[in-house]
């Protein structure tokens, strides 16, 4: 099955599953996801009264989750999603979320001093783009938090055959979770992504696995 990744579709397809995008996070994590998510932004260890981005929010838990371990942060998020924006806005009261296009946001140069993107990037049609989008919005010495998929192996194979079985029977949305397993397949390994950071001007500062290497953050500084 071919599957279309412009940002029209793509956004199309996020609408759609909104209601549900939460509930199947857990099912298909085996409700470990907001403890990766937590880890990935603890190791960030956010300074006070930081202004910090949540890209691709999608329903927020990253700007929840750092609101939370930092509430003196700005915190701001950014979905092109309405119906994602909206159950965000719900579950992060304390930030400021608005419809845009990752790629190409109305901040001003050098706003942020932390940007978190959590299973995003793999969505976006053109990564160069948001990778340069995140860069021109960070502060010098700033840091981009990256949280996706990890390493493509045998545990990784029964994962997607677990996940496109449970959500067949399930989910009523067969499409949008074969998608998920075949964006995820072409997504680059995180080594692979950490020479893309590079090649946009970000130097790594860490990288890190969970989950028996199934997924990888990597934390990334604008010098
Ligand atoms: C898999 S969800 C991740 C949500 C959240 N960050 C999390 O960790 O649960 C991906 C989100 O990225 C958004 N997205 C994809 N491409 C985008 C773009 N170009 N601009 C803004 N949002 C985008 C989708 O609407 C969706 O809400």
């Amino acid at each position: 099955m071919n599957f279309d990744k412009t940002p029209r579709k793509i956004k199309k397809m996020f609408d759609k599953i909104a209601p549900q995008y939460d509930f199947w996070n857990n099912i298909i994590s085996f409700y470990t996801h907001i403890y990766i998510k937590k880890a990935a932004i603890r190791a960030l260890t956010i300074k006070p009264n930081s202004k910090v981005l949540d890209l691709c929010s999608g329903s927020g838990d990253l700007s929840r989750i750092a609101k939370d371990m930092e509430p003196s942060i700005e915190s701001f998020g950014v979905d092109f999603s309405e119906k994602m924006i909206n159950i965000a806005k719900t579950k992060a009261p304390n930030t400021v979320f608005s419809l845009q296009d990752a790629t190409n946001t109305d901040f001003e140069d050098s706003y942020f001093d932390y940007i978190l993107m959590g299973f995003g990037l793999r969505n976006i049609e053109d990564r160069k783009k948001a990778l340069k989008e995140v860069f021109r919005l960070l502060k010098k010495g700033g840091y981009f938090l990256h949280i996706d998929f990890g390493c493509k192996n045998f545990l990784s194979t029964i994962y997607d055959f677990a996940i496109l079985l449970l959500t067949k029977l399930f989910s009523g949305n067969e499409k949008a979770y074969k998608y998920l397993i075949k964006s995820k397949n072409q997504f680059p390994s995180p080594n692979e992504l950490v020479k893309e950071f590079n090649n946009c001007g970000f130097e790594v500062k860490k990288i890190n696995f969970c989950c028996c290497k199934l997924i990888s953050y990597q934390i990334l500084i604008k010098n």
